[in-house]
């Protein structure tokens, strides 16, 4: 049951589903404090509050003389600065008298059915009112006139409640936010681990666990991006948690820029963290009547280990997050030119590649980069999106008319927000890249990034792109992003307001890709940044997959989508075969695992068809209908982890039906051992009442999860696989 409800007398909010709770208190001093997130209680009965105690060195609330209450130790939903807490707070709000010091009191609370949008930003949404609730607490800073909303939504179908936080200046003066986190939460003594995902190109998403130490911790990107090198999703778990035991809390941003989280342990073992747009030379100018909205954070709570974790955020993110008509749909097999041909493609050497595509069934074929302005290499013409006709004869337009006369949908590749300094673009407009008047520029991959923080900027590409499109036929377009910012600074801005243009760019992003996508309701869009380097769930909102790694080697994707999975859902994981010896690893892998990798996500080939041998085209024509056949499982499934790639040898994963009447099961061992035991894996999440038919044998459920089964001890080699279906047998 969906609840929030405030109790008058304990003067405290509890938000309910079947799955969590969360409790806010109102304490002395209208301070709003955190009382409790996890499991569901039933009822509140409003005695757990924080202890009143005298600690020395813990300043007293600011007017009052009892020293048993102190800011620096009570466990909060907002905290600042300044009045008596010294740990790091959720914001930094710069005033006129110089200093950062707010006093932010309770004033009125908002309770009401469904779930507002965020203005200009990604968010997550309902479609009926009754799917969520909200609750706004509106906090005062009465000598500034500042005001917070903080704002919580809990999902009546997840154990999710997103949160995020709005700060209006009803003052007088201006102020200039310096730091707003979307969420601060404070837990009492628990011993707890962090879970992260670093990484960096082509080794994106390792899975990252360590013990949380006092002291603070920061994990952030400062790119202008979400990063390789950091994704913005956490998750604080119990030292015992498994894959399908214990506690885990975990924190996703919706947000695609530089972000940043900390967590601090006080010397209480109190752990707060706070997460949201980096703060890290952030500065926001308020003037007075207006607002700043942070990002949204997506919280989750599981008692059943990390697992349960990740599927409330694979469905959270699958029904209230991505849109439009491609929302739950199944994926097209694609065929991707990269790898095939780098920049040295002509219209003979597509149609080839597209021929054989046919033959195997494959449905969509995506033409990479190099089809514009003079572009012969990654050193020209971004920012010039006119087709290089010395490339295509015949022009796109008939090119996709081909293509699409061959029963193939046809894909294009962008990189909007890049100019190279050689090209028509940059010759018109050299301001118009992120730079710093008279200071030297740094290239990266031989490109600059666009000012898209810049009106007139965004309009020019814009126009391009819908003069393109109303010109060529297209059905899909990759969306890439190749280095991340450097000299940030807009010309339009005052010097005061540059810290804001990282921020503001993502905002136009946001707002480009908001209209591209109502204009061209039908074109299936993938983000990609140098593969998954803006993996996040900002960009999922407007674009429903990513290219997740420019990584196609199988045994380095285990890792990469192992970790990806933690938070973001298969159905939006493209995942793709690719020619050996591996051009980023330079390993020989067999055919079949480079399959049954690749087909743990939105599955694809990028590599040159024309050339393969019969018997590839045999084992690929099987691949690619197999996949197919078991699309809808593989996608939209419930997506179990098994054995972990950062823990051995073996790897496995399954998918089951949501009726779990079939199931498929993925193993992969990398290397092969001499008088290895025999591998018994057991499954989850099957029925146990349920009989299963796999591989010719019966099963029971309860005997697939309890006992297992083995794995053909004849498996032999390195990089050896294995692939199992599962049908209830009635
Ligand atoms: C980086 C992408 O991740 C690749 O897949 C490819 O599109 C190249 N860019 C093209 O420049």
């Amino acid at each position: 049951m969906l609840a929030i409800q405030f109790d008058e007398q304990t003067q405290t909010f509890h938000l309910s589903n079947d799955e969590i709770s969360y409790l806010l208190g109102i304490e002395e001093g209208e301070v709003l404090s955190h009382l409790y997130y996890g499991k569901k209680i039933a009822q509140y009965h409003g005695n757990f509050r924080y202890p009143r105690i005298d600690r020395s060195f813990s300043p007293n609330l600011p007017g009052s003389k009892n020293r048993s209450f102190s800011l620096d130790t009570v466990l909060q939903e907002y905290p600042g600065f300044g009045g008596g807490d010294f740990r790091t707070p959720a914001h930094q709000i710069r005033q006129s008298d110089g200093t950062i010091v707010t006093d932010f009191k309770v004033k009125e609370h908002q309770i009401f059915s469904g779930k507002p949008s965020l203005e200009g930003l990604p968010a997550t949404y309902v479609q009926d009112s009754e799917e969520a609730q909200t609750l706004l607490v509106i906090l005062e800073d009465r000598f500034r006139g500042l005001e917070l909303e903080l704002s919580y939504t809990i999902f009546c179908d997840s154990p999710v409640i997103a949160r995020n936080t709005r700060l209006i200046n009803k003052g007088t003066e201006k102020v200039v936010v310096e730091k707003l986190a979307s969420l601060a939460i404070d837990f009492p003594d628990t011993p707890f681990e962090l879970i992260h995902l670093n990484g960096t190109w082509a080794k994106e998403r390792m899975v990252t666990r360590e013990a949380l130490q006092p002291g603070i911790k920061i994990l952030d990107s400062k790119r202008g991006s979400s990063s390789h090198q950091q994704n913005p999703f956490v998750c604080l778990a119990s030292p015992t948690m498994t894959e399908e035991t214990g506690e885990v809390y975990g924190f996703c941003l919706v947000y695609s820029g530089s972000h940043e989280t900390m967590i601090e342990k006080d010397p209480y073992n109190q752990t707060r963290l706070t997460m949201g747009i980096n703060s890290f030379d952030f500065r926001w100018v308020l003037e007075p009547n207006e607002a700043f909205q942070s990002p949204e954070v997506l919280m989750s709570f599981s008692d059943k280990g990390l697992n349960a974790l990740s599927h409330s955020y694979h469905d959270l993110l699958n029904e209230h997050l991505v849109r439009g008509r491609f929302k739950k749909q199944e994926r097209p097999v694609l065929i991707n030119n990269w790898e095939a041909t780098y920049f040295n493609f002509d219209e003979d050497k597509l149609l080839a590649i597209v021929d054989e595509a046919e033959k195997m069934g494959i449905e969509l074929f995506v033409l990479d980069d190099g089809w514009f302005g003079k572009r012969e290499s990654d050193r020209t013409s971004l920012g010039d999106w006119y087709e290089n006709s010395g490339k295509i004869k015949m022009g796109l337009a008939n090119l996709s008319k081909e293509i699409h006369a061959r029963g193939l949908k046809f894909g294009i590749w962008f990189e909007p927000e890049m100019i190279s300094e050689d090209s028509e673009l940059y010759r018109a407009h050299p301001d118009w890249a992120l730079q710093i008047p008279g200071r030297g520029m740094s290239l990266g991959r031989d490109q600059y990034v666009l000012d898209f923080s810049r009106e007139e900027v965004r309009a020019h590409i814009y126009q391009q792109m819908k003069t393109f499109f109303d010109e060529v036929p297209v059905d899909y377009v990759k969306w890439d992003m190749n280095r991340n910012m450097t000299e940030v600074y807009s010309k339009k801005r005052a010097p005061e307001e540059q810290g804001s243009t990282a921020h503001r760019y993502m905002l136009g992003l946001y707002e480009f890709m908001e209209n591209l996508i109502a204009e061209y309701p039908t074109i299936l869009f993938e983000s990609c940044s140098g593969g998954g380097g803006r993996f996040d769930a900002g960009m999922l909102y407007y674009m429903p997959q990513t290219w997740t790694s420019d990584n196609t080697d199988a045994i380095a994707r285990l890792k990469i989508q192992y970790g990806t999975s933690l938070v973001y859902p298969v159905s939006t994981m493209g995942s793709h075969v690719s020619a050996i010896p591996n051009h980023q690893t330079s390993r020989k892998t067999s055919l079949a695992i480079r399959g049954n990798v690749a087909m743990a996500g939105v599955f694809g080939y990028e590599l040159d068809l024309s050339t393969l041998s019969t018997e590839e085209k045999v084992e690929m024509k099987a691949q690619v209908a197999f996949y197919k056949e078991h699309r809808s499982l593989i996608q939209y499934g419930r997506f179990v982890r098994l054995l972990s790639p950062f823990e051995g040898n073996e790897t496995a994963w399954m998918f089951i039906s949501d009726d779990k009447k079939e199931a498929l099961v993925f193993y992969y061992r990398v290397l092969a051992e001499a008088s290895h035991p025999p591998k018994c894996l057991k499954l989850e999440g099957l029925a146990k009442e349920k009989v299963y038919m796999m591989e010719n044998q019966l099963f029971g459920g309860d005997e697939l999860m309890n006992l297992g089964f083995y794995i053909d001890p004849s498996l032999s080699g390195d990089y050896a696989t294995q692939l199992f279906y599962l049908k209830e047998n009635n």
